[in-house]
């Protein structure tokens, strides 16, 4: 079967590898900051650190920058994706305005370091158009652009947008957005912090971060332990903190394709609809006058659903209606978001914590969360004065999200519910090549999978970080958990935060 990673679907940038030198952890280490997790977030903080002199560690659970960063849709796109106008209601104008800035902020520090550091990342700033979607109505254009106007971003409205059977439609062109290929920047970021003296870490799994007595950190490895004067978790989804942010979290599964497209054919800039889930559209550039064309959308809660070959189909669809000059699909993958109840990460210092710092709840907007976060801790080891704390501070309390709250928690209580309920297949026998299935053994139940070869990978079902019942993802060859986010090889390997512990071995008899 080879690696069970080579399953999983590519995205249109996982061609560049990040920090190729990485090695696994061999033996105890120390450093100033060790940081657990090798996306966006933890590659920027640790070249935050690195540039104050700082020694980082950076460690993976598998290659660097290899996971849910490596399968955005890179947009830089600094206002709230949920709506300014729905983020006013639940957490106020002045949040509001102060989430805005940090998320342009973010903007600001990518452009400013991929300039200083020559880093060639195909960065641009460029238009974002909202648009309302066809067949509903224009109030939503409206409400944004008040809302929008109120956080003191740049807005203006038109009707209009360069994609086809839009000419009507009413839209907000936000300009001064900006994309880039991210990981050409984090490559580019990951050889200043090695030259700087920092280290990755690949294909180590951080267990546990503990904090001791006397203010130190020890982040545990199978291979050694890394002692820190600090340590940042920026696993997605993360692996310290069982429950207190988890609760206050949701996993998404979001999915996008990449066409073949003449450059030119529509104008460079970010579209977005006004539907919930949105579809988006944005570009890359190609060899030669060919470009990449990037639609997504189509996102759903992890694990509630698996029919990626019709969401794709749908997706392909709208792109094709509304850009006929959309050629030949080149990619399709999928990524996983975390949604907050109130729209922004949650970013700081770990509940409980003195020295353990936490990334996580991105929303949708990983890629100026990751850079804005990395500003907001890196500031906080520092002992400097953090801009927008407040706004990311993992211990908020959030009082008009309640009804949300406890919406996205019914989804733990009732997936514990599923113990109970028959398995997909009655038995292992009624496995086809390729096929994954939960079925039910007496009292438990196996995430059962047959290799394209006839071979049985049998694993408990149940997930290792707190116990949820997985589900199968035949589009990722994978089992994702939809409590908290973690995904399991079909081997059993975990691949995503917050578990860390392979799934348990079973006894079939097959
Ligand atoms: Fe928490 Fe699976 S991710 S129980």
């Amino acid at each position: 079967m080879g690696n069970s990673n080579d399953l999983r679907s590519k995205s249109l940038w996982m061609d560049i590898e990040v920090a190729p030198d990485a090695r696994p952890l061999e033996g105890d280490q120390a450093c100033d900051v060790i940081i657990a997790g090798s996306g966006i977030a933890g590659i920027s903080t640790g070249y935050e650190l690195a540039l104050k002199g700082l020694a980082v560690m950076i460690v993976d659970r598998g290659r660097i920058a290899g996971g849910i960063t490596a399968r955005t849709t890179a947009h830089l796109a600094p206002l709230c994706d949920d709506l300014t106008s729905e983020m006013i209601k639940l957490r106020g104008e002045e949040i509001s305005r102060a989430f805005y800035e940090s998320q342009a902020a973010a903007v600001d520090r990518i452009e400013a370091v991929q300039k200083r550091e020559a880093i060639d990342c195909d960065f641009r700033r460029l238009d974002g158009y909202l648009f309302q979607a066809l067949n509903t109505d224009s109030k939503i254009i409206d409400d944004e652009l008040d809302a929008v106007r109120k956080v003191g971003a740049p807005v203006h409205r038109l009707v209009g947008v360069p994609l086809a059977h839009c000419g009507n439609q009413h839209a907000l062109r936000y300009p001064r957005q900006a994309t880039f290929h991210p990981l050409k920047y984090l490559k580019g970021l990951a050889e200043i912090i090695e030259a700087k003296g920092g280290v990755f870490y690949s294909e180590t799994i951080v267990r546990e971060i503990e904090e001791r007595k006397d203010g130190s950190v020890a982040a545990k490895t199978d291979s050694g332990v890394i002692t820190a004067k600090a340590a940042v978790v920026a696993t997605n989804s993360p692996i310290v903190d069982t429950l207190a942010l988890h609760t206050k979290m949701a996993p998404y599964r979001t999915y996008a394709m990449a066409f073949a497209i003449k450059r030119g054919a529509i104008p460079d800039a970010l579209y977005w609809d006004t539907l919930d889930p949105y579809h988006y559209v944005r570009l890359q550039p190609g060899e030669g006058a060919a470009d990449t064309l990037i639609v997504g959308g189509a996102d759903h809660k992890s694990g509630e659903a698996d029919d990626a070959d019709l969401r794709f189909e749908a997706l392909e669809a709208w792109a094709r209606n509304l850009i006929p000059a959309a050629k030949n699909v080149t990619h399709r993958w999928s990524g996983q978001v975390l949604d907050t109840i109130d729209y922004a990460g949650f970013i700081g210092r770990n509940p409980g914590s003195q020295n353990i710092y936490v990334h996580t709840g991105d929303s949708g907007q990983g890629m100026t969360h990751g850079v804005a976060g990395s500003l907001i801790n890196s500031a906080l080891i520092l002992g400097d004065t953090a801009k927008w704390q407040e706004v990311y501070e993992p211990t908020r309390k959030t009082p008009s999200g309640i009804g949300n709250f406890v919406r996205e928690n019914l989804t733990a209580v009732k997936n514990f519910a599923e113990y109970l309920a028959p398995g997909e297949l009655k038995s292992l026998d009624d496995l086809k090549p390729g096929q994954g299935a939960v079925v039910r053994q007496g009292l438990s139940k196996i995430a059962a999978y047959r290799g394209k070869d006839g071979a049985l990978h049998a694993r408990s079902a149940a997930c290792t970080h707190i116990g949820c019942h997985l589900h199968w993802n035949s589009f990722e060859t994978c089992w994702d958990c939809p409590c908290h986010g973690s995904q399991f090889a079909v081997d059993g390997t975990a691949l995503n935060a917050p578990a860390v512990s392979a799934l348990a071995d079973v006894k079939t008899g097959d």
